[in-house]
């Protein structure tokens, strides 16, 4: 702590790291939880796992804690609205956040998008506790793949991919 480099610094350079934008779900007793993220990760591929950073005031955190699951769905360009949908534009919360885009379910159940530029179900193998969020490292239990290109985040800004 206090080493010299306060938040707001930290995200203003954070902003400039380009990320490919996902939705993590879960399925809870309570309903579906899933949130904006970009925060994501491979880890390796022996066993074939990722990770992902989760803020612990969100209902998602909590579902993936209580189940042990989650899916990473891959957004699509053009998909920025359900972006700030599941980001919590508009203060859609819960479940009401999937009464937009095309939901379906994976063979155990976690929400996955149909349209997704690729989706993969994982079960928890590991997780972490670092400061305001939960790091889980999921092992992948199944991929879906799809068409399109990966919708962008940079600068605060939606961007979409152009082959140099
Ligand atoms: C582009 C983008 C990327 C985000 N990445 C993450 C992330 O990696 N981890 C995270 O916990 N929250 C991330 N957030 C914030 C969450 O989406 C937001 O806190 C959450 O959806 C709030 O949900 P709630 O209103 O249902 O509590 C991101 C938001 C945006 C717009």
């Amino acid at each position: 702590m206090g080493m010299g480099v306060d938040p707001a610094a930290f995200r203003a350079a954070m902003a400039r790291f380009p990320g490919a934008v996902t939705i993590v779900t879960t399925l809870t007793p309570q309903g579906r939880r899933g949130i904006t993220a970009t925060a994501v990760c491979s880890v390796t591929a022996d066993p074939p796992s990722l990770l992902v950073c989760v803020n612990r005031a969100t209902g998602t955190c909590q579902g993936i804690l209580e189940t042990g699951r989650f899916a990473v769905n891959l957004l699509r360009d053009p998909s920025g609205d359900l972006a700030m949908r599941f980001a919590g534009a508009g203060g859609t919360t819960g479940d009401d956040k999937f009464a937009a885009g095309d939901w379906g379910a994976d063979a155990a159940g976690l929400p996955v998008l149909a349209d997704a530029r690729v989706a993969f179900s994982c079960a928890v193998a590991e997780t972490l506790t670092a400061g305001t969020h939960q790091v889980f490292i999921g092992q992948i239990t199944a991929i879906a793949q799809g068409e399109g290109a990966a919708l962008i985040y940079e600068q605060s800004r939606f961007h979409r991919l152009d082959p140099i």
